[in-house]
């Protein structure tokens, strides 16, 4: 596939099968990742890459977070959280180091490290393999950020879940008119 048709048909997969992306096709998206506009050449990121057994810990990781924050959590709740991990055969969490730098505020470490995650996105579709990038809850929570060494200042941006599509998803095409304009003073 080429760039533009890699640009351009990109679409999320939520429903990812074995196999996953092997070692070849990940190195392969990091050096997509690197390849992100980075202010002051300040590499404010890491790529944490989560597979086989390594899922379940990060499960494990998350029902922690879940009672920790919400301990009145019903167990039935608990274990649906300690089973998201397994939903891809990989993840790659995106993590924003952030610190304090004279010309870069964070908000522009934590897009570079956004554009980062999205080079590894394209990169695994124009590789055939399909993924959803995930936030939510986990993403903010200091017990996560802490398992996965994140200092209190840096971001988890998102993670990543990447494998085989179980089926194609849905073309979708938007009209670009409606977010395009000529400014012209
Ligand atoms: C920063 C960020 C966080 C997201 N978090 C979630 C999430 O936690 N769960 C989810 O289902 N989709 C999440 N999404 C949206 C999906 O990744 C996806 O973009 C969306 O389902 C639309 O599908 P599309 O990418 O094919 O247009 C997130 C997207 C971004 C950019």
């Amino acid at each position: 596939m080429n760039a533009i048709e890699a640009l351009t048909t990109r679409k999320s997969v939520a429903m990812l099968a074995e196999p996953g992306p092997d070692k070849a096709a990940l190195e392969t998206m990091i050096e997509a990742a690197v390849r992100a506009p980075d202010h002051c050449h300040l590499r404010p990121w890491r790529f944490l890459v989560i597979e086989g057994e390594a899922r379940a810990r990060l499960g494990d990781v998350f029902a922690e977070a879940e009672r920790l924050r919400a301990p009145d959590t019903p167990d039935a709740m608990i274990e649906k959280v300690r089973g998201k991990p397994t939903r891809a055969p990989v993840i790659i969490a995106v993590i924003a180091k952030v610190d304090e730098h004279p010309k870069v505020p964070g908000v522009e470490q934590i897009l570079s490290a956004g554009a980062a995650a999205q080079n590894i996105m394209l990169t695994a579709h124009a590789l055939g393999f399909g993924g959803i990038w995930r936030t939510g809850k986990p993403c903010f929570d200091p017990h996560v950020k802490a398992a996965l060494g994140a200092r209190e200042q840096d971001l988890i941006v998102g993670f990543l879940y990447l494998g085989t599509p179980v089926r194609a998803p849905a073309t979708a095409k938007d009209d670009i008119h409606d977010y395009m304009e000529h400014w012209a003073g």
